[in-house]
């Protein structure tokens, strides 16, 4: 049970309630191109206008906000320039927060919805756009694109560390694998091992540029596939990762995947699973991240105890626990080995 809390006070209730009208300013930001233009040099707000072709008093109207938010400041020539924060809307900066404020984008229709999900306990995400996430991305490759720039960026910044926490060996089958940015860190750190990227057409197919880069093409293999068919995946694997893929998936949907994974695994292969674990007491923004697992997939993160279930639901032997990293430095990323 969560302590007594104090009460919010009225004013911090009006900023929760217009959060969504934040979200939108900082996307519209994005958008409109403004930060570049100011990252080039201060301007005023007609030179803006015109550069942007936005409506000048619109325009005027959004800096006033923008500027509250402490994204831009004026100088006393009445120039804008970005702030220290503003600079992170910058696409080559060290802490650019674009890829998350993409999935914010994406995010912000399906939560208006969030109350279908609350009534119906199933994603809020078709209800906005018509099909579910991974439907809808095979047909809109700029969203994709953005999804995976998404998975890219907080690959980095969430999972890097866990990379040496699993002793990874022989030849990882990485399923849902996204173009490849996990498996190229697991192949940089670990000289032998060899990676087999498994992700649907559409998003696998920038995966060797992916693994290029990182110079570790001799040692992978992509192959485009589902793992709803159990036939498409590879059979020659000593471990069958799934990194951050069954938190996408219901109950149910989650133990037809494993099974699928079981009738292609060999006997002596090994079942690996890099996934956040629930946590009593988490804070906020855990649970809004909670939250948005249900918004967007249908799905939430899960307890230990699930997962112990749900794998031998699907056949496998009782897991290990072997603590990686944390995600934002407090939600806890654990891999979970089982055997056939
Ligand atoms: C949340 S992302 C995780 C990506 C990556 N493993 C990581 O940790 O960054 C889930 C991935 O599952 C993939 N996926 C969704 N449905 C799939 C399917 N039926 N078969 C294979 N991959 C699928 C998505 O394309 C996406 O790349």
């Amino acid at each position: 049970m969560s302590e007594n809390r104090p009460p919010q006070s009225p004013l911090t209730l009006q900023a929760m309630l217009f959060g969504h009208a934040l979200t939108q300013v900082l996307v519209s930001l994005h958008q409109s191109g403004i930060p570049a233009q100011l990252a080039q040099q201060p301007q005023d707000t007609e030179t803006l206008a015109r550069n942007t072709g936005l409506e000048v008093s619109a325009l005027q109207q959004f800096l006033l906000v923008t500027e509250q938010a402490g994204f831009i400041q004026q100088d006393a020539t009445q120039h804008y320039r970005l702030t220290d924060t503003g600079q992170c809307l910058l696409p080559d900066h060290a802490t650019t927060m674009i890829p998350l404020l993409e999935h914010a984008a994406l995010s912000y229709p399906a939560w208006a919805r969030l109350t279908h999900s609350l009534r119906t306990g199933k994603a809020a995400f078709p209800e906005a756009y018509g099909a579910d996430i991974y439907d809808y991305f095979a047909t809109h490759p700029a969203d994709n694109e953005a999804f995976r720039r998404y998975m890219a960026h907080t690959t980095q910044a969430w999972l890097a560390p866990a990379v040496s926490c699993y002793p990874f060996s022989g030849h990882v089958i990485d399923l849902g694998g996204s173009q490849g940015d996990f498996s190229a860190l697991l192949l940089q750190h670990y000289p032998e091992l060899r990676s087999t990227v498994f992700d649907l057409p559409e998003t696998v197919a920038s995966a060797s540029e992916v693994l290029a880069a990182a110079g570790v093409t001799e040692r992978s293999h992509i192959q485009a596939g589902s793992f709803f068919e159990p036939t498409q995946i590879p059979t020659d694997g000593t471990h069958y990762l799934f990194s951050r893929v069954l938190l996408n998936w219901s109950d149910d949907q989650v133990v037809q995947i494993l099974r699928n994974c079981r009738q292609a695994m060999p006997a002596s292969s090994k079942l690996v699973i890099l996934d956040c674990v629930q946590i009593p007491q988490a804070d906020l923004a855990a649970e809004m991240g909670n939250l948005n697992l249900l918004v967007m997939f249908g799905a939430k993160v899960r307890t230990q105890s699930l997962f112990e279930d749900l794998i031998q639901q699907a056949g496998f032997n009782t897991p290990q626990w072997i603590p990686a990293s944390k995600v934002m430095d407090k939600l806890p990323l654990y891999y979970l080995e089982a055997r056939l």
